[in-house]
């Protein structure tokens, strides 16, 4: 069974919840695209997790993965495995696979990632990640593999550096950062360790489903993020729609059996980019407050907004969405009323479908559907038919919508807080 579990909003979605419910069934999570930009929380028994590389299958113990795909810094890495450890969910390399050619975010493309951020206005999580997958496609990578070897290391440093250093200077920046050995020295004390862990995550992924065990791909970041269908240039630098599962663990499309798409109640977003659906009164403070909506990673607040159909359809089409996961429900409770986004007007034209270009999609005006809200905390409902009727009919339009049926129903951040459609 390969399953494939993606955001499909801007990111923040709740997929790491969703994830440490699905994978029980699973044999295996894999990271695919992403680096640590990511944020994914998981609640167990009041006790929060906050995992930014290593997939969210971490609490239930199954085989973790990180894909090629991935861009990794080795210090988070390194961070995250000891956190994880302190609390009792120490990582062997037989609960944790990394694949030697993932990426390696360099303290270089964290430093150009800060200096250019300042300039274009994007609103990056200043984790190098585009920088790093600049180097991926340009071809000058220092991969996983790269750190257990010191002498290919120094040579690979040798031969890229010098146009960093120059970029940094032109920048503005202290181009003696570029190559600070102490911190060059730390990824290769971590590469001495993460030796042991390395493995060909796309080999070991096929083998599995091959056996008819369980895989679950997750997504990082989402749909509206993504490098090329997104909101450009208000994007991440990866691909974050489902078919990339399968071009970055190098998995067949034949083999996909589920695509699951996590979508919240409402909609938010972090950074910059256009938001059809932003609610800038008071309410969107209040949704902010009461959803906890600050970014796992920067700490930022995220823009809230009402639940948009139009992007919801975009994103159905571009990941092929068996069933979605809405997350966050319980957060609506108390409104008098929930708008609902189903059509776009940009220019006299009503559209259903967001248009192309970005520039457009930020003069576009959502026309609402308005639907009375419920005043009870649904927080500890578990069967879809102890649900307030209007918070029934609220999901049932998001489904209509959609065109696609919705399996799980979250009410609250805890593992059990959830109702189960299928
Ligand atoms: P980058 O991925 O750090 O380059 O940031 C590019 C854009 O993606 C910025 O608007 C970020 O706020 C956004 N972004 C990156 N990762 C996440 C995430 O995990 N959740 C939400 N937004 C994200």
């Amino acid at each position: 069974m390969f399953t494939i579990v993606t955001g499909a909003q801007f990111g923040d979605e709740g997929k790491g919840k969703i994830i440490d419910l699905l994978c029980e069934e699973y044999d295996a999570v894999a990271r695919f695209q992403g680096g640590d930009n990511a944020g994914h929380t998981v609640v167990v028994n009041g006790e929060k997790f906050k995992l930014h590389l290593i997939p969210s299958g971490a609490i239930r113990k199954k085989r973790l993965l990180i894909g090629p795909g991935v861009v990794v810094n080795p210090l988070s890495l390194k961070r995250e495995m000891e956190e994880l450890k302190k609390r009792g969910f120490e990582l062997k390399n037989k609960d944790l696979g990394i694949d030697p050619r993932a990426g390696v975010i360099m303290p270089y493309h964290i430093l150009l990632d800060e200096l250019c951020d300042r300039k274009s206005g994007i609103g990056t999580t200043h984790r190098g990640i585009g920088f790093a997958y600049q180097d991926k496609i340009g071809r000058e990578e220092i991969q996983m593999i790269d750190l257990t070897d010191e002498e290919s290391f120094w040579k690979k440093i040798e031969k890229i550096t010098p146009l960093k250093e120059a970029l940094v200077e032109r920048l503005g920046g202290d181009k003696r950062l570029v190559r600070d050995e102490k911190r060059l020295k730390e990824y290769l004390e971590i590469g001495k360790n993460v030796k042991d862990y390395l493995t060909d995550v796309s080999a070991e992924v096929n083998e599995r489903l091959e056996r008819g065990e369980g895989v679950l791909a997750e997504g990082a970041q989402g749909t509206f993020l993504d490098v090329i269908h997104g909101t450009h240039k208000y994007v991440t630098s990866s691909s974050t729609i489902s078919s990339s599962a399968c071009v970055n663990l190098g998995v067949s499309p034949k083999k996909v059996d589920r695509i699951v798409g996590v979508v919240k109640a409402y909609i938010t977003r972090v950074g910059s980019g256009p938001f059809p659906t932003e609610i800038s009164s008071e309410l969107g403070e209040k949704i902010r407050k009461k959803g906890g909506e600050f970014g796992t990673t920067t700490g930022r607040p995220r823009r809230c907004g009402w639940y948009d159909a139009v992007l919801m359809r975009k994103a159905v089409r571009l990941n092929g969405y068996t069933d979605i996961a809405v997350t966050k429900l319980d957060v609506l409770g108390g409104l008098e009323k929930i708008k609902i986004c189903v059509a776009y007007e940009l220019d006299g034209r009503e559209l259903e479908y967001p248009p192309e270009r970005t520039e457009d999609l930020f003069r576009c005006i959502p026309v609402y559907e308005e639907l009375e809200g419920w005043k009870e905390d649904i927080r500890n409902v578990r069967e879809i038919s102890q649900l307030p009727k209007n918070a029934k009919r609220y999901l049932e339009r998001i489904e209509e919508l959609a065109g696609v049926p919705i399996s799980i129903v979250s009410v609250g951040e805890e593992r059990d807080q959830t109702i189960l459609l299928k």
